[in-house]
């Protein structure tokens, strides 16, 4: 039987501290058999790396079992939709309480989903006494407002993205949720999902060499309706902020926030950016070349090119569950993680393992690189002179 040589990222010490405690083990396996015969080599990840990954682990609702977790969601459009679907698939999460800016609204959702507190205002929801955890589904240009309103009552919140309209509005959400020790995320769920652990733990590795540049696109083809949310310049509408933010926040968590940028938007009649083309340069030249757009359907994967192979992550990569590992001198390896639910469970969990652990964010999506990507996304408006009515 072959022998297997596996390098694995373990946190060495203290489980609440992966920041600091992260590192690679190379072991020995024999055959089929999981457990390690040998240890062949332990190194001391560089910061910089350990940072942006956790150990591997199959994820798990079991992960979350202990106490459970009462969720109130504010808005009741699309996505408060698919959320409260993925909650359903965690044990230990309750979706307790909706609030909606209507009674009939808040009702009729409360209905689909038996929810028995329904609030006919945000401000009712979020001073809800029973309520663990506020999530904020709103459109981009309330959810700075809709998140200043939990954290002053003393709610912790995970935010959609983008997290706000603008870097600004992000500085005073974040300075509230520190100065109240409130925990506070932005919902980009991409990075919660098993896949996102395996590639985070493989470029650690090296598993392709360094990493040079990265491709990333998210195109989608949506009806045009001047007053549909996408389409609104006063709510914050256009690709770069509903579809864009992904490619960048994805571009962030490999490469750090950018040195350079040079861009290129087409605005529609409605003045918003409805198609995007990003080339980011980072601290050691690595280039990000991104896209986006919202009448156009794009192929939506990304690929890492590193100096000795490159990472597919395959359609649609911000909602991943598969990657191909290609590697000089070896044959293509396909690894994935089906997905479970409609894959926002994880973010969910994610939310809920950090109240647990009495963290005030997720170092899967830390506050401080959360800021850096609407800074990004500012920067790259201001190359197209594109400003929101409330700026
Ligand atoms: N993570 C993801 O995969 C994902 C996917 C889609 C969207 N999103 C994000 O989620 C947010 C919401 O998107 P969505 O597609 O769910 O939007 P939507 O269907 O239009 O729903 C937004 C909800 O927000 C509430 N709302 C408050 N103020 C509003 C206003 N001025 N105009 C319209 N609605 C208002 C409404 O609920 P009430 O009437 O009950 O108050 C409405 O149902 C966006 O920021 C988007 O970027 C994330």
């Amino acid at each position: 039987m072959a022998w297997l040589r596996e390098r694995l990222a373990v946190e060495a010490k203290n489980q609440l501290k992966p920041l600091v405690s992260l590192t690679m083990i190379e072991l020995e396996f024999k055959g089929e058999d999981r457990e390690p015969l040998n240890v062949l080599r332990t190194e001391k990840l560089p910061p910089a790396l350990a940072s942006r990954i956790r150990p591997e682990f199959e994820w798990s609702p079991a992960l979350t079992m202990n106490n459970t977790i009462r969720w109130g969601i504010l808005g009741t459009g699309k996505i408060a939709r698919q959320f409260a679907a993925g909650l359903q698939h965690l044990p230990d999460a309750r979706l307790l309480a909706i609030g909606s800016r209507t009674a009939a609204a808040a009702h009729a959702f409360g209905e689909q989903f038996a929810v028995p507190h329904r609030h006919a205002s945000y401000d009712a929801l979020v001073q809800d006494a029973d309520v663990d955890v506020i999530y904020v589904a709103t459109p981009h240009g309330c959810h700075g407002e809709n998140t200043l309103l939990a954290l002053a009552a003393g709610k912790p919140v995970l935010c959609e993205k983008p997290f706000t309209i603008n870097a600004r509005e992000a500085e005073q959400v974040i300075a509230l949720a520190r100065g109240k020790k409130l925990f506070l995320m932005e919902a980009m769920w991409t990075r919660c999902f098993p896949l996102m652990e395996k590639l985070r733990a493989l470029v650690a590795m090296r598993a392709i060499g360094e990493i040079r540049m990265l491709t990333a696109d998210f195109g989608f083809r949506a009806e045009y309706h001047e007053e549909a949310r996408l389409f609104d310049l006063a709510a914050g509408g256009g690709a770069l902020l509903d579809v864009g933010v992904y490619p960048v926040s994805l571009a962030s968590m490999i490469f750090g926030p950018p040195t350079q940028m040079v861009s290129q938007a087409q605005l529609g009649r409605t003045g918003v950016d409805e198609e995007v083309a990003i080339i980011l340069t980072h601290a050691h030249g690595e280039l990000a070349l991104l896209s986006a757009a919202i009448r156009l359907e794009s192929p939506q994967e990304a690929i890492l090119l590193g100096t000795t192979g490159r990472i597919r992550l395959h359609a649609p990569w911000w909602r991943p569950v598969a990657l191909t590992l290609t590697r000089e001198g070896v044959n293509d390896e396909r690894i994935t993680f089906p997905l479970t639910g409609n894959g926002y469970q994880y973010e969910a969990a994610e939310v809920m393992n950090c109240l647990r652990a009495g963290q005030l964010e997720s170092h899967l999506m830390p506050l401080d690189e959360t800021l850096a990507i609407m800074k990004t996304l500012d920067a790259l408006r201001a190359q197209w002179g594109l400003k929101y009515p409330i700026e």
